[in-house]
């Protein structure tokens, strides 16, 4: 017998304002085309003043909770994985919980900027596979367009804000992989690389939240290398060919990048979930806004084969696999 977290509802919330290339082109100097060549994005949602991550969070758990038939009282563990909390501290799954759990289970943030979510998801599923708790909420929430420096035209277009969640649930397995739930989670990290993408402010620095700063060509070269090599890892740990993966689920940084990596893989680019067109960058919110665009849309079916990959600041990487 093993026990599984299997995947019991998905949601996710995207700002109501939305940006396009067009609109963007007015202030900053740069164009659709050079957006949509270069990075596949075609437009951003951006959060109105006032709307805070946890308000995007909440959201989009609350979406997930319907979807999965369950109310937030019987959740046992809320974590958030952020870069632009409410806050610096206490966490925004502390404000989660309080609006949707109840009081007294375990809450936390989880900082692996664009791979949090595959983050917490690994937290999670080993929590529930120590048998801790028996249920948890995993949600990918950021307001990346609050850390945008709008005089920096190589980073100011590239990132949006929005919010996607899942509702775990612990359940029995036997151990293969047509069980349903999380297979596997494998999670790296390299601090060598963290002045390749990183914020320039923070509370021990200057204080302030500062500004997304990247050297864009170098993160594009090691994220196609690194998420080619944790697909293969988490296929090889699951003794399964690329071919069993009914769809990858990656990370939405860049067009280019997705294909890249598909291209990498021998991998048949109709089973990569591509959203990044519609809401640009939105860090650790991405898997789980492509995730839900999926399974909304229908494509995503239960019992198909997921593989998430990640790959941000840090550098950060991993990959999720798991049966809807
Ligand atoms: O989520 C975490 C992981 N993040 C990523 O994966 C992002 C990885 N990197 C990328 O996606 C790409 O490197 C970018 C989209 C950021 C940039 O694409 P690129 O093909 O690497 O372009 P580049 O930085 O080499 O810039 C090419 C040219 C430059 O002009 P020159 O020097 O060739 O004359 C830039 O100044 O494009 C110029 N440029 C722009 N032009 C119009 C840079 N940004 C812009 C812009 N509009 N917004």
């Amino acid at each position: 017998m093993t026990i599984r977290s299997v995947i019991q509802g998905v949601g996710s919330y995207l700002p109501a304002k939305n940006v396009t290339n067009a609109e963007l082109a007015k202030k900053v100097d740069t164009s659709d085309e050079w957006i949509v060549d270069r990075s596949g994005i075609r437009e951003r949602h951006v959060a109105a003043e006032g709307e805070k991550t946890s308000d995007l969070a909440i959201a989009a758990v609350t979406k997930a909770l319907a979807a999965a038939g369950r109310d937030g009282k019987d959740i046992d563990l809320f974590i958030v994985a952020t870069t632009t909390p409410d806050h610096t501290f206490p966490a925004t799954a502390a404000r989660v919980q309080a609006a949707l759990g109840r009081p007294g289970v375990p809450s936390f943030d989880v900082q692996a900027v664009c791979s949090g979510f595959v983050y917490g998801l690994a937290v999670a599923d080993n929590f529930i596979k120590a048998g801790q708790v028996k249920s948890a909420v995993v949600v990918g929430a950021e307001a990346m367009t609050r850390l945008l420096d709008w005089n920096d035209r190589t980073t100011c277009v590239l990132f949006g804000d929005g919010a996607g969640a899942v509702v775990l649930g612990a359940e029995t397995g036997t151990g293969v992989t047509t069980d349903r739930g999380i297979l596997s989670t494998h999670l790296h990290s390299d601090g060598n690389y963290y002045d390749m993408l990183y914020c320039d402010g923070g509370p021990s620095t200057t204080q302030t939240s500062g500004y997304i700063r990247m050297k864009g060509k170098e993160v594009f070269r090691h994220a196609v290398v690194n998420l080619a090599e944790a697909v293969q890892e988490a296929l090889t740990a699951n003794k399964i060919s690329i071919d069993a993966v009914d769809w990858l689920v990656p990370h939405q940084a860049n067009k280019r990048i997705l294909d890249g990596t598909a291209h990498k893989l021998g991998l048949d680019p109709a089973k990569v979930i591509v959203t990044v067109d519609r809401h640009a960058n939105t860090s650790a919110a991405s898997i789980p806004l492509a995730l839900a665009a999926g399974v909304a849309d229908g494509r995503i079916k239960p019992g198909n084969l997921v593989l998430m990959e990640a790959m941000g600041g840090g550098f950060t990487w991993g990959s999720v696999l798991v049966r809807m």
